[in-house]
Order: C-alpha cells, then sequence, then structure tokens
C-alpha cells in the first residue's frame, strides 16, 4: 500500500530518550494533506516532546520522519522552516520588551545579508491578519498583551514564515470559550487553503467539533488513529487514559459554616491604573466552594491578586477568617491560611530553573518539618515530594528534574499538589484545571470537593461553564468589576450564565 504521496508527514518508531526516561517509546504518526489531525494523550505523554521532534527543536534518539513522502532529516528549527513545518509551542517564544512586529519578523531568515524592509514586511504582516482575521496591535510590546493576544501573535508568526504544515500546541488551553469558536474557525480556513494542521488538545468537545482524526498516545507509546466522526467522549478518554474515565462528578450535599472570605466594596486598578474591580463584594463560607463565572478581563485577575496581597487595593476591605487583610504581604496572607493557584503558573506558579522537590516545599520551606533551627532538612523535602508526586499522580523523570522539563500538565499538578497540600482553610483556585487531561482534571475536582468536605472555602474562577455548575455551592457572575448576580448551579444553566455575564440582570 503507498499512500505516502497523501501523507505529508510520516514519523516511523519515534524514540526520544532524555538520560534513562523514555519519553516517546516507538512512536508512528501520519498527517494527510488538508486534515487536521488531533493529537490526543495524557500529561506527559509525549505529545509536545513528538512535536518538538517533527519542528526541529528536539532530535528523536532514533525513528525516522518522511515530509511529502521523502525522508529527511530536521536539524534544526532553520529546516523545518525549509520543509514549510511550522509550530505555535505551548509555552510562547516571545522576546517580552519586544514590539509585536519585531517579534514576527525577527528570526526569519530573509534577514541574512541584508538589513529588513520593515515598511514591507508590515504590509504583508498585515495583509495575512486580514485575511486570517487576526487582528493584532503590531506596534504594542509583548509585556502589554494578554495571553490570547501572543497566541494571535504566534499564529501569525508561523503563517508569516511561510508554514504549509501547522502544528498547535494547546493553544486553547489559554482561550477564552469565545476566543476557542474563533481559533477553531481560523484553522478551518486554513486547510481549506491546502495547509495541513497537527492540533493538541485535551478538550474532547474542540476535537469532536474540529479535527478529522486523532492518534492517540499513552504513556510515549502508540495506542491507536482513529476518525473522530466514528468515536465518542468515553472512548476517546478511555483510550487515552486506559482505564474507564468517570465524566460526571458526584457532589455530595454540603455543610456550610462561618464566613472564611468577606470582600467588601472592594476597588482594584489594572496595570495602565483604570479602576477593574469597582465596589466588588462577596462572601465564601466553609465547606463552601464559590465559582467566580466571567468573561476574561472583568477583574477577575485583578480580584484575585488584591486577595492574595499581589496587587494594591484602592478601597474597600478584605476579611479572612475575620481579620482584616488588606494590603497584607504576600506571605502574611499565605501564613494567615490561604493557597493560592495563580493564572500564570510559568510566572507566579513555579521558578522554572528550580528542581520539582524543591518548587514542592516553596511556601512552606521555612516551617517545620521542613526547616529546624533554620537548616533546610532535605530528607523531609524529599519525603514530602514522594507523597505529593505519588498523590497527584505527577509524571515526571525523577523528583529533581528542573519544573522547566516538565509537561505543561504536570507543572499545573506540581502546583495544585503543593497549595492543596497546605490545609489551608481559604483556597483561591484560578483555571486549576487549565492544560489537564481528562484523567486528571477527574482527580482534581474530587480533590477540590475533598477540601470542601474537610470545611475549607473555595474560590473558584474558571472560564469553563460546566466546571463552574458542576462544583459549585453557588456561582458568582462578574461582569465590569462587579457582581452582576449570584445564582445557584441547580436553579440555573449555561445560557442564563452567559447573559449575566455579559452584564444582563436577573
Ligand atoms: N528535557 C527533558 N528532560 C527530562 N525529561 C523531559 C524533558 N522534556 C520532557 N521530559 C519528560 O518527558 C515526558 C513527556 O513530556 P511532554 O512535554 O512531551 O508531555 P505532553 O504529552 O506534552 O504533556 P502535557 O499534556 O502535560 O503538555 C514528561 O514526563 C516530561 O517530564
Ligand atoms: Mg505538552
Amino acid at each position: 500500500m503507498d499512500n505516502t504521496v497523501d501523507n505529508v508527514i510520516e514519523m516511523r518508531h519515534i524514540v526520544k530518550q532524555f538520560g534513562n526516561f523514555r519519553a516517546n517509546d516507538d512512536i508512528n504518526l501520519t498527517l494527510k494533506k488538508g486534515e487536521i489531525l488531533a493529537l490526543l494523550g495524557e500529561n506527559g505523554a509525549g505529545k509536545s516532546t513528538l512535536m518538538n521532534i517533527l519542528s526541529g527543536l528536539l532530535q528523536p534518539t532514533s525513528g525516522d520522519i518522511y515530509v511529502n513522502g521523502k525522508k529527511v532529516i530536521i536539524k534544526d528549527p532553520n529546516t523545518a522552516k525549509r520543509l514549510k513545518i511550522g509550530m505555535v509551542h505551548q509555552h510562547f517564544m516571545l522576546a517580552e520588551s519586544f514590539s509585536v512586529l519585531e517579534n514576527i519578523i525577527l528570526g526569519n531568515e530573509i534577514t541574512k545579508g541584508c538589513f529588513i524592509d520593515f515598511k514591507k514586511e508590515k504590509e504583508k504582516i498585515i495583509e495575512l491578519s486580514k485575511q486570517y482575521g487576526l487582528a493584532v496591535n503590531l506596534s504594542a510590546k509583548i509585556s502589554q498583551t494578554t495571553v490570547s493576544q501572543q497566541q494571535r501573535i504566534e499564529i501569525l508568526k508561523v503563517l508569516y514564515r511561510g508554514a504549509d504544515i501547522l502544528i498547535f500546541d494547546e493553544p486553547t488551553a489559554v482561550l477564552t470559550p469565545q476566543e476557542i469558536t474563533e481559533f477553531i474557525k481560523v484553522i478551518k480556513g486554513l486547510v481549506h487553503e491546502g495547509k495541513s494542521i497537527i492540533f493538541i488538545t485535551h478538550k474532547l468537545k474542540e476535537i469532536k467539533e474540529a479535527c478529522d482524526r486523532v492518534t492517540v498516545i499513552r504513556r510515549g507509546k502508540s495506542i491507536g488513529t482513529i476518525d473522530t466522526s466514528a468515536t465518542t467522549d468515553q472512548e476517546l478518554a478511555d483510550m487515552m487514559v486506559g482505564r474507564k474515565v468517570n465524566l460526571n462528578v458526584t457532589k455530595p450535599s454540603s455543610n456550610i459554616g462561618d464566613t472564611i472570605l468577606d470582600v467588601e466594596n472592594l476597588v482594584v486598578k489594572d496595570s495602565r491604573g483604570v479602576q477593574i474591580v469597582k465596589k466588588l463584594s462577596l462572601q465564601v463560607h466553609r465547606g463552601e466552594i464559590l465559582g467566580l463565572a466571567g468573561i476574561d478581563g472583568n477583574g477577575q485577575d485583578e480580584l484575585v491578586e488584591a486577595l492574595t496581597g499581589l496587587r494594591h487595593v484602592e478601597s474597600g476591605c478584605i476579611r479572612i477568617k475575620g481579620h482584616d487583610s488588606t494590603n497584607q504581604p504576600v506571605r502574611k496572607i499565605t501564613q494567615c491560611g490561604v493557597a493560592h493557584v495563580p493564572a500564570d503558573r510559568q510566572k507566579y506558579g513555579l521558578i522554572l530553573s528550580m528542581s520539582l522537590a524543591d518548587n514542592l516545599a516553596l511556601q512552606t520551606y521555612y516551617e517545620k518539618p521542613l526547616s529546624k533551627h533554620g537548616f533546610l532538612q532535605k530528607n523531609e523535602m524529599i519525603k514530602k515530594a514522594e507523597r505529593l508526586v505519588n498523590g497527584f499522580d505527577i509524571r515526571a523523570a525523577n523528583l529533581m528534574i528542573p519544573a522547566g522539563d516538565l509537561s505543561g500538565g504536570n507543572q499545573q499538578k506540581a502546583i495544585i499538589a503543593r497549595e492543596l497540600d497546605r490545609n489551608a482553610d481559604l483556597i483561591i483556585v484560578f483555571q486549576p484545571t487549565r492544560g489537564l487531561d481528562v484523567g486528571a482534571i477527574e482527580y482534581i475536582h474530587e480533590q477540590l470537593l475533598k477540601q470542601r468536605e474537610a470545611g475549607k472555602a473555595v474560590l473558584l474562577v474558571s472560564y469553563e461553564l460546566d466546571e463552574i455548575l458542576k462544583l459549585s455551592d453557588r456561582i458568582a457572575v462578574i461582569h465590569n468589576g462587579q457582581i452582576s448576580g449570584t445564582v445557584l448551579p441547580a436553579d440555573t444553566n449555561e445560557r442564563e450564565l452567559g447573559l449575566l455575564m455579559t452584564g444582563a440582570v436577573r
């Protein structure tokens, strides 16, 4: 059988070894011309590794790659570029202090030997952005852009470089539902023009909506490839995890107690100095999960930053267990019993150059038993790390690997493990299941419910309405810096929440 010509990419028997850990173990993958292929697998299954090999960032230990039927060696990203392969990485690779335009143009080979005609290139980029409906502000600095804008910039960058084969590594993990709809339109438009796409996502709904076929890998091994039209969410979930996954959580009834978090008339400014949280009030009680729903940019980031001591409060009051904690330093708030899973895991959640074990000890390294008479107890630290790695199924080659070398989802699991283990009375989680596979989501949801049963107060900020509806005891909707309504999950639906999120009153 020779259908190699239809296959723009064939990866055969790919093995990738990191020390004595095998991240890819005999993986096969084919991409047909003009299709969207989903690559599905648990956190740490080896998806990013496999795609980094295809884009020339990593070399396979063994195995062969064919592009348009011809065997190739992709020795670096420039070779990938010449083969018209472009990749948008899971963690963006943009230079913060440069402009959007500079980020798109720089690093492109046309610069070799001569100077760049910025004006001409700018026109080309504007043309591309119109053609694909990817609106960006070319003169803004990257540091001033939001993650969803950065996503668009990365897409423009690969298009500008003339890629025909595009790889997207979990682009939708950082996008809001509205942006995801847009993104899916964009990639459908791209295949319409004859481009071929590999799309990594953990969201089964997106696979069904956007992809023609799906290739599943598990713990570095090929499991199989199937047509998306011929499968179900349950089948995909079971294939990837290798056991039955319960896609529905059951929530026992709760015992709601005293107020743990009391926010009154809070006013907070954003980074440009504009009021973004406007006299907001809310309470979270013992034994309660309060879901905060809202469209990105309505003040939820700044609210959480203010609650956790990362942002100045202009006026109003934050009380935690009855103590005034308005404008207190981060460490004081942490010690007062507040756990925090931040929105940006690479900026605030982890220190990427430090080991996994050290990261798991952050926040508590100065307390007993990790610290004794001012000395760090290495053994205790390792014991704790082992317990959390096993408990939360953090998949890593070993405890000493730098956090930056963990897979994206395992970085997230590490932060959640550390924070939930702190026995804090108030747990503030921002998009806790971002980038997690369905099995890990199930587990984290169970853990959050356990915290609630143990009498903790949980503030859950999420853009995923089904997550909010599933877990919350009450749902507060934030719009334009204020709570536009508080509803009970049994008493509402996605449609009504959607309306409240745009500012409608109940
Ligand atoms: N440079 C490295 N050194 C050691 N181990 C590594 C390195 N890079 C990746 N790994 C390991 O290889 C495994 C696969 O990682 P990879 O990033 O490919 O997973 P993934 O399928 O993309 O997961 P996720 O869905 O969480 O993004 C992980 O266990 C990871 O820790
Ligand atoms: Mg990955």
